[in-house]
Parts: C-alpha cells; structure tokens; sequence
C-alpha cells in the first residue's frame, strides 16, 4: 500500500535507452515539470526515452537511520521510494528536479533522494546524472548544488548544460516565458543523450567502469 500519491508518465519514443526525470515539486505539472517536458523532448529528437516520476503532494518521510535497508533492500516507510528503488537499473540516465524552496530542494524531494540514494545508489553508478531546479526568482544555484552533491558521492557523472540547470516561473506558462531557461533544459537534454550514446559505446569497445572499492570510513577518528 503506497502512502504517497505520485505518478509516472511515459514520453518520446520506444528505444533501449531510457532516461529517468524525477520531478520532487509538489506540483505535478508545474514549473519543474515543464522543464522536464523540454529535456524529454530533447532526449527523444536523439532517440532516447524517458519516463518522469512524480514524488506526489503527499508528505515523504525522512531517512531515520534504522539500516532496515541494509539488510532487506527496500524501506521500512513503504511508500514510492520503494516502489521507484527496484526499477533503478532499467534507466540508463538520470535528472532529479525540484521547485526552490527557501533556496533549497523541496523537502519532499530531499527525503526522498536521501532514501533513495542510501538504500540504493549503487544501481546508478557510472550513470550520467543531472539536477534542475525552477524558481521564482533566487536560491536556484544552492538547490541546484545541494541535489548534485547526492550524484559526486555515488560515482554518478554530471551532465552540465550551458548554463546552471534552472528555469523561472511561478508555474508552467511562465517557464516557458523563460527562453534561456529553456533553452538550458534542451541542450541538457541533448548533452545527455550523447554521454549516454558514448557510454554505451565504450561498453561495445570492452571499456567498462573502474571496480567499486570497499569505502574506508574513518569517521574522523584518529
Ligand atoms: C515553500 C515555498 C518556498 C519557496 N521558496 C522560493 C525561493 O526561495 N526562491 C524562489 O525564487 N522561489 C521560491 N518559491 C517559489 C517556487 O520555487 C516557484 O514558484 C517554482 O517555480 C514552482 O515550481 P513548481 O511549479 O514545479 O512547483 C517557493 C515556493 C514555495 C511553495
């Protein structure tokens, strides 16, 4: 039984690449949305697929350190967390997104990547990944910083655009009205798809990612 009210939302085309939006903005077609709208569309003139998951307007439930997951690989809160957790491998790229809030992520979507990510990053390592965020008008670099810090601890390569990955707008209408920001989600969408074809071309040619090594946790104990 999910807890959470959330969707999912199939675009472009059918092909063997497949990108993952995460819109963590408690508006399900809102401004976040829609810029999410623009990087399918992108992905999809390159052939790429892509599925935009909405984290819901229902309340997401903290991490609360009880390492449940550790041992049972899903979330002791059973909401879409783990519902997304398994179906991490399908996805051969990933953009998360969130409105700014208080020059922040949502605080829906910061529970939710904290548990998605603690539970199961592995399944996105050596992925190509990349943050958007949509605001009024400030605090968009701080989000936009704070939800790629999740990709730098997981081996995750981030896929940059030419600009900071925002877009302004109270709302849709608005976004679209903000022809720089959307043009920094096309060429987003563009510059994903060729590390993800380039990706998949070293793989053909034999090169794969570097082993995982076992972390060395100090603890800052000396
Ligand atoms: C709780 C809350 C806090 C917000 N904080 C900011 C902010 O710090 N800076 C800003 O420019 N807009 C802020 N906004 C406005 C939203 O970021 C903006 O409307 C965003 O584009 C909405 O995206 P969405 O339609 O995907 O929800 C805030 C909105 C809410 C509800």
């Amino acid at each position: 039984m999910l807890s959470a009210a959330f969707a999912i939302e199939k675009k472009g085309i059918d092909s063997d690449m497949k990108v993952l939006l995460v819109n963590g903005s408690p508006h399900e077609h809102g401004a976040t949305y829609t810029a999410m709208t623009v990087i399918a569309e992108s992905l999809a003139a390159e052939g790429i697929e892509s599925e935009i998951f909405w984290i819901g307007n229902q309340a997401v439930g903290g991490c609360m350190g009880c390492g449940y997951c550790r041992k049972e690989k899903r979330c002791v809160r059973n909401d879409s967390v783990n519902e997304l957790s398994p179906r991490l491998a399908e996805f051969d790229g990933f953009v998360f997104g969130s409105a700014v809030h208080y020059a922040a992520s949502s605080g829906a979507l910061s529970s939710f990547m904290d548990r998605l990510f603690y539970m199961n990053s592995f399944a996105m390592r050596f992925k190509p990944a990349a943050s958007v965020v949509s605001c009024r008008r400030g605090g968009a670099t701080a989000a936009f910083d704070e939800i790629n810090k999740y990709f730098t601890i997981s081996e995750m390569p981030i896929v940059s655009s030419n600009y900071w990955n925002q877009i302004h707008g109270s709302n849709a209408e608005e976004a679209m009205q903000d022809t720089e920001g959307v043009q920094t989600m096309r060429l987003l969408g563009r510059n994903m798809a060729y590390v993800i074809k380039a990706f998949a071309a070293a793989k053909e040619a034999g090169i794969c990612p570097p082993e995982r090594e076992k972390k060395t946790m100090t603890n800052f104990i000396r």
